[in-house]
């Protein structure tokens, strides 16, 4: 194997991020927390680019947790409105090939917030290169409960065999449906956990744990990832 070869093999196919530190970040600088949230939004597309230079195929976002509403609403509001420009701004630059895909239950989000996720989602359904997956109202439990609920209709209508539920039908039937699990997962700002982060997704998933806030997160960062995950030796259960 050339070392060119060697290189491509250890970046991960799919990069999972908890995108934490937000508020932290601003306090320290005596700003209000939603402008944490603005500098964060600004590392996000930073990263998304890194990724997509270094030849990751999948970077998933964890922008905002069903366990998220219990802020206060003008923190809540100021998130939704950075998302607003996001999609904005992409639906403007449809040439950077990127497909994007929110995950996530999207009925509580405001009507031109849901419009605009569908609209970003078709336009950018046909690209080619990097798959950027945003966790919106995302909760692990919830995504699992919600494929749980489609089975079992199925089942209640007679179109589905209980016995044929396994684990690739319950995968299918997830938000990341067709997206394969992360391979390293990111979590910046100190933090050891995973917030119901893509509980089902990351059963083999490599965790590296870093003390940077994410607005103060840059590529040599996930460079640095990257280089602890290439030196992990993944058994899968094996040996
Ligand atoms: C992450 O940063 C962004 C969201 C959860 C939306 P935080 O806002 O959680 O920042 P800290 O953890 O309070 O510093
Ligand atoms: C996880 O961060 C959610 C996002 C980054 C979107 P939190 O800040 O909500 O997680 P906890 O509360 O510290 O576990
Ligand atoms: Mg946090």
């Amino acid at each position: 194997m050339s070392n060119e070869q060697m290189e491509h093999r250890l970046v991960p196919t799919h990069v999972a991020v908890i995108m934490d530190g937000n508020g932290r970040w601003a306090k320290q600088r005596g700003l209000p927390r939603s402008a944490g949230h603005k500098q964060g939004a600004k590392v996000f597309e930073k990263i998304c680019d890194h990724c997509q230079k270094i030849g990751v195929q999948y970077v998933t976002a964890y922008a905002f947790s069903t366990e998220n509403w219990k802020r206060p609403q003008n923190e809540v509001d100021a998130i939704m409105d950075l998302l607003r420009s996001y999609l904005q701004e992409t639906l403007k630059q449809a040439k950077r090939n990127v497909r994007l895909i929110f995950l996530g239950e999207r009925a509580p989000l405001a009507p031109d917030l849901q419009r605009l996720i569908e609209q970003a989602e078709e336009s950018s359904a046909q690209n080619t290169g990097i798959t950027v997956c945003v966790a919106l109202n995302y909760g692990g439990r919830a995504e699992i409960v919600h494929g749980v609920q489609k089975l079992a209709q199925l089942a209640a209508d007679g179109e589905l065999n209980p016995a044929c539920i396994d684990e690739a039908l319950l995968g299918q039937s997830l938000y990341t449906k067709g997206i394969p699990d992360p391979d390293l997962m990111i979590r910046p700002s100190g933090e050891c956990r995973i917030s119901n982060f893509l509980l089902w997704q990351m059963a083999y998933t490599e965790f590296v744990f870093l003390d940077v806030l994410w607005p103060d997160f840059t590529p040599a960062h996930l460079d640095r990832a990257i280089d602890q995950y290439a030196k992990r030796n993944r058994r899968f259960g094996g040996i």
